[in-house]
């Protein structure tokens, strides 16, 4: 289920009780910050500040650490994203294999610099330190999936099999 809003999901109590048993699933409740992020990452596409005040409530911790994790990890962004989470690596060995080069292509493509989202919301451009693929490179990770070797006629074809 998608929400419109922090409101709304914060108001649903079926997201309400998958908060409640991630809490419950750890002896210690805070552990189950990671995973209540990335629910609300996947439901929101961010996690806003709401949802932190109400995650640091929830589980016992004061909101400023909760917004240091968030603000951390790539994965999490206090900014919404678009539909889809276009991450081209740009650590060396990537970049030896082209992925400047497919970072050009979709910037002009998508007419995005990296860190911006579509006018449309389908689409979020950014570029990343290293992403375990180092001899798929260039590598480009599209929200969960992971594509390796991707010249900027594989891009075309990806992007081009999204809904
Ligand atoms: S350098 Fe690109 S995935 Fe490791």
């Amino acid at each position: 289920m998608s929400y419109a809003n922090v409101s709304e999901m914060l108001a649903n109590s079926e997201f309400l009780a998958k908060v409640e048993d991630l809490a419950k699933s750890y002896p210690e409740p805070r552990t189950a910050l990671l995973p209540a992020l990335h629910l609300c990452q996947a439901e929101l596409r961010h996690v806003p500040v709401e949802f932190q005040a109400f995650i640091a409530e929830r589980l016992g911790m004061a909101p400023a650490h909760v917004r240091g994790v968030v603000t951390f990890y790539e994965m999490y962004s206090e900014k919404q994203l678009g539909r889809y989470l276009l991450q081209v690596c740009k650590t060396l060995p990537c970049m030896l294999a082209g992925s400047e080069i497919l970072l050009e292509h979709l910037q002009a493509k998508l007419a995005l610099k990296p860190g911006q989202t579509s006018g449309d919301g389908r689409f979020t451009l950014i570029t990343v330190e290293c992403i375990a693929c180092c001899d798929g490179g260039p590598a480009l990770m599209v929200n969960e999936t992971l594509h390796r070797h991707v010249t900027p006629a594989d891009a075309d074809r990806i992007l081009g099999e999204l809904e």
